[in-house]
C-alpha cells in the first residue's frame, strides 16, 4: 500500500529516492518523506499530501548524504499529516524507519514502550518499530540484531526498512507476510531497495525478491539475506526485461489514458508466442499444464479483487463454455471465509495486476493449504503471486501505473480465453474445426481494439454531456454482464459518481424503480446471444424516461433508433466481445473524470496495490 525506496552507495541518496518514489506514488499519496545519514546525523524531511510537496520541501531545504530511505504513504493508522508521515525517528535520533503494513500488536507494544519512558510523536503503529530497534541497540545489539529482534516482536504482515547513524554503511530490511514486495536492486558499488521494480529500473535490472520472513542487510558492496530466525538463504538473482520508459506518461495527460491506448500493444504481446495460428493451437508453457493434469481438473475457483475479479467473471463464461469445467468466482477477501470445497483436483486461479494484493495472496494460501493446484494470471514480474503458483500466465502488459486498472483487465480476458482452449484441447473436448475457429478469432483482437480506440473523440463528446450526472446504472447480460460491473467501478473510482453495475434481467426485480429522467442507463448491447434481451431492456428504460447510453455493434440500426447516445464497437466474435465492449466504458469514465478536473491517476482514498487485509 505504501511505497518504499532505499539507497546505499557513494552518491547522494535523496535524488535517487525521490526519483524512485515518483514511480511508486501510485501505491499511496497521503504523505511522503525521506531520511538520510549525513555524516554522523540522520536528517529527515516529511510533508503531508503528494510527493510534489516533499520535492518542494527538499528543494528549499536540501538533504545530503547516504544511505537514505524514503516513503510514500497510504494511511491506515493515524490521519494523513506531517507527524504521521514516514520516516519515523527514534527518541535518540540515531535510528529511523519506513514501513508498509500493519503492526497488529502495536497497542500492546506502545503501552510497554511508554511505560519504559519512550515518547511517541505520532499516532502510527510504525513508530513502535523504531523504538523497539532503538531500545535493542541501546542494550548493545548491532543494527542487524536489533532489527532481527524487532521483526520477531511485531505481529501482522509488514515490510520494514531501517537505517542508523551509528552504522551508516548499511540498510536493514525485512518482509514478513503479504504486506507488499521488497525488491533489492544490485548495482556497481551501490545497492537499492524498493517496494516495486519500476522504482529502481533507472539504475539496475538485476534484482532479488525477498520472500516472507526474510531479512536483508544491504551495504554498497554486498547483500546478505537470511530468514528472520537466522536461517541461511541462497537468493536467486533475476534480470528484469522491461524498461523504465514504459513507466512514463509520454504524450498523454494521464497514465490511465496512456494505458487505455497501450492495450493494442499489450493485447498483441499477450498473443505473441502463445498462439500458433497455423496449427490452431495455444501454448502456455509457464502454466506447466499436461494432458493428465488437464483431465484431472474437476473444478476451478477463480479468486481476485476489484477489476481482476470482474475479469474472472468473464473467464468463468469462457472456461465453462469452451472447456466445460465448472468454475466459481469468489472475491478473494471472502474466499478463505467461505470454506470452499477444494481438493487436489481443484484449481485455484488467482488474477492480479500487482501480484501483491493481500486478500488474493491469502486466498492462494488457503487453496494451497487445502491441497489445490495453484495458478495465477499476474502482471507484475516476480511478484509474490507469481512466485507461489504452481503455474502462471504472465500478463505482458508492462507496468500499469494509473490506479484505475485498464490494460490489466483486458489482458487476462485474452489469457483466460486461451486457457479455456488449451484445457479443452488437452481434455479432448474440443473438435479440431471449433478449436481452429476459436484460435483464428484471436488474430482479430489487436485490429478490433485499435478501431474502437479510434472512436475516442465520439466517447469524449458523450462524456462532456454526462459530466454532471449524479449516478448511472450499467446493465449487461451474459458474458457482458461483468463488463457492466467493471464499467461502473471505473466511473465511481475516478469520477466519484455513484454507479452500479447490474445484470439487466434483474432490473425488473427492484432497481428499475431508480429509473427516471435523472438516471442515465448504460446498456451493453453488442451483437451477442443476449442482444434481443438487451433491446427489450433499452425499451423498458426508455419507457420510464431514462436516458440510454448504449454500447452497440456498428450498423445496429435498432439500437441507434432507441438510444440517446451510442458508443460503437466493430463487429466482434461474441466470446471476445467483452475485450472490446469495455474500451468505450474505460474511455467514458476517463473523460468524465478528466472533464471534472479530477486527479484521474491518483483518486482519493485509493492506492494501486492493496497490501493490507
Ligand atoms: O493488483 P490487483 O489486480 O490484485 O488489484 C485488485 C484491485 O485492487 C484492483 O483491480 C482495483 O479494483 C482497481 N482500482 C480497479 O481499477
Amino acid at each position: 500500500m505504501c511505497g518504499i525506496v532505499g539507497y546505499v552507495g557513494a552518491r547522494d541518496a535523496t535524488p535517487i529516492i525521490l526519483g524512485g518514489l515518483k514511480r511508486l506514488e501510485y501505491r499511496g499519496y497521503d504523505s511522503a518523506g525521506v531520511a538520510v545519514v549525513n555524516g554522523n546525523q540522520i536528517e529527515v524531511r516529511r510533508d503531508a499530501g503528494k510527493l510534489s510537496q516533499l520535492v518542494d520541501l527538499v528543494s528549499k531545504s536540501p538533504l545530503k548524504g547516504a544511505p537514505g530511505i524514503g516513503h510514500t504513504r497510504w494511511a491506515t493508522h493515524g490521519a494523513p499529516s506531517v507527524k504521521n508521515a514516514h520516516p519515523h525517528l527514534g527518541n535518540s535520533g540515531r535510528v529511523v524507519v519506513v514501513h508498509n503494513g500493519i503492526v497488529e500488536n502495536f497497542l500492546e507494544l506502545r503501552e510497554e514502550l511508554t511505560s519504559e519512558g519512550v515518547t511517541f510523536n505520532s499516532d502510527t503503529d510504525t513508530e513502535t518499530i523504531v523504538h523497539l530497534a532503538e531500545h535493542h541497540m541501546a542494550g548493545g545489539l548491532s543494527l542487524e540484531e536489533a532489527a532481527r529482534r524487532t521483526f520477531n516482536q511485531i505481529d501482522g504482515a509488514n515490510v520494514v526498512v531501517l537505517i542508523s547513524a551509528d552504522e551508516p554503511d548499511k540498510i536493514v530490511t525485512a518482509r514478513i507476510g503479504n504486506a507488499g514486495g521488497v525488491v533489492i536492486g544490485l548495482g556497481e558499488g551501490e545497492n537499492f531497495i524498493a517496494s516495486d521494480i519500476p522504482a529502481i529500473l533507472d539504475h539496475t535490472r538485476k534484482v532479488i525478491f525477498l520472500e516472507s520472513r526474510q531479512m536483508a542487510v544491504v551495504t554498497k558492496d554486498s547483500v546478505r539475506i537470511e530468514t528472520i530466525d537466522g536461517g541461511e538463504v541462497k537468493p536467486e538473482i533475476h534480470t528484469i526485461s522491461y524498461d523504465a520508459v514504459s513507466a512514463e506518461k509520454g504524450e498523454y495527460r494521464h497514465f490511465m489514458q496512456k494505458e487505455i491506448h497501450e492495450q493494442v500493444r499489450a493485447l498483441t504481446d499477450t498473443l505473441a508466442g502463445r498462439v500458433d495460428f497455423q496449427e490452431g493451437r495455444i501454448r502456455l508453457p509457464e502454466l506447466k499444464l499436461t494432458p493428465e493434469l488437464a483431465k484431472r481438473i474437476q473444478r476451478i475457483y477463480i479468486t481476485a479483487c476489484g477489476t481482476a475479479a470482474y475479469a474472472g467473471m468473464v473467464g468463468k463464461y469462457l472456461i465453462e463454455k469452451i472447456a466445460r469445467i465448472p468454475v466459481e468466482v469468489v472475491i478473494a477477501s471472502e474466499f478463505r471465509y467461505s470454506d470452499p470445497i477444494v481438493d487436489e483436483n481443484t484449481v485455484v486461479l488467482a488474477i492480479s495486476q500487482s501480484g501483491e494484493t493481500a486478500d488474493t495472496l491469502a486466498a492462494m494460501e488457503e487453496g494451497r493449504r487445502k491441497g489445490a493446484i495453484i495458478w495465477s494470471i499476474v502482471n507484475a514480474v516476480g511478484s509474490q503471486a507469481m512466485r507461489v503458483s504452481d503455474g502462471s500466465i504472465s500478463m505482458q502488459t508492462g507496468p500499469e501505473i494509473g490506479v484505475a486498472s485498464t490494460k490489466a483487465f483486458t489482458a487476462p480476458l485474452v489469457d483466460q480465453y486461451m486457457l479455456a482452449i488449451l484445457l479443452a484441447d488437452m481434455r479432448g473436448t474440443l473438435d479440431e474445426t471449433n478449436r481452429r475457429e476459436l484460435v483464428a478469432d484471436l488474430r482479430l483482437i489487436p485490429d478490433l481494439a485499435g478501431r474502437v480506440l479510434d472512436r475516442e473523440p465520439e466517447v469524449e463528446k458523450i462524456a462532456h454531456e454526462l459530466k454532471d450526472i449524479k449516478g448511472c446504472l450499467y446493465l449487461g447480460r451474459g458474458i457482458n454482464m461483468p463488463i457492466a460491473y467493471e464499467g461502473a467501478l471505473k466511473l465511481k473510482e475516478i469520477s466519484y459518481i455513484h454507479a452500479e453495475g447490474y445484470p439487466a434481467g434483474e432490473m425488473k426485480h427492484g432497481p428499475i424503480a431508480l429509473i427516471d429522467e435523472e438516471m442515465p442507463v448504460l446498456c451493453l448491447a453488442p451483437q451477442d446471444p443476449w442482444h434481443e434481451k438487451m433491446i427489450s431492456q433499452i425499451q423498458q428504460a426508455k419507457a420510464r424516461g431514462g436516458m440510454v447510453i448504449a454500447v452497440a455493434t456498428e450498423g445496429d440500426e435498432l439500437v441507434a433508433g432507441m438510444a440517446d447516445h451510442v458508443m460503437w464497437i466493430p463487429k466482434t466474435p461474441w466470446m471476445l466481445s467483452p475485450i472490446i465492449t469495455v474500451f468505450p466504458l474505460q474511455m467514458l469514465a476517463y473523460h468524465i473524470a478528466a472533464t471534472r478536473g479530477l486527479d484521474v491517476d491518483q483518486p482519493r482514498n485509493l492506492a494501486k496495490s492493496v497490501t493490507v487485509e
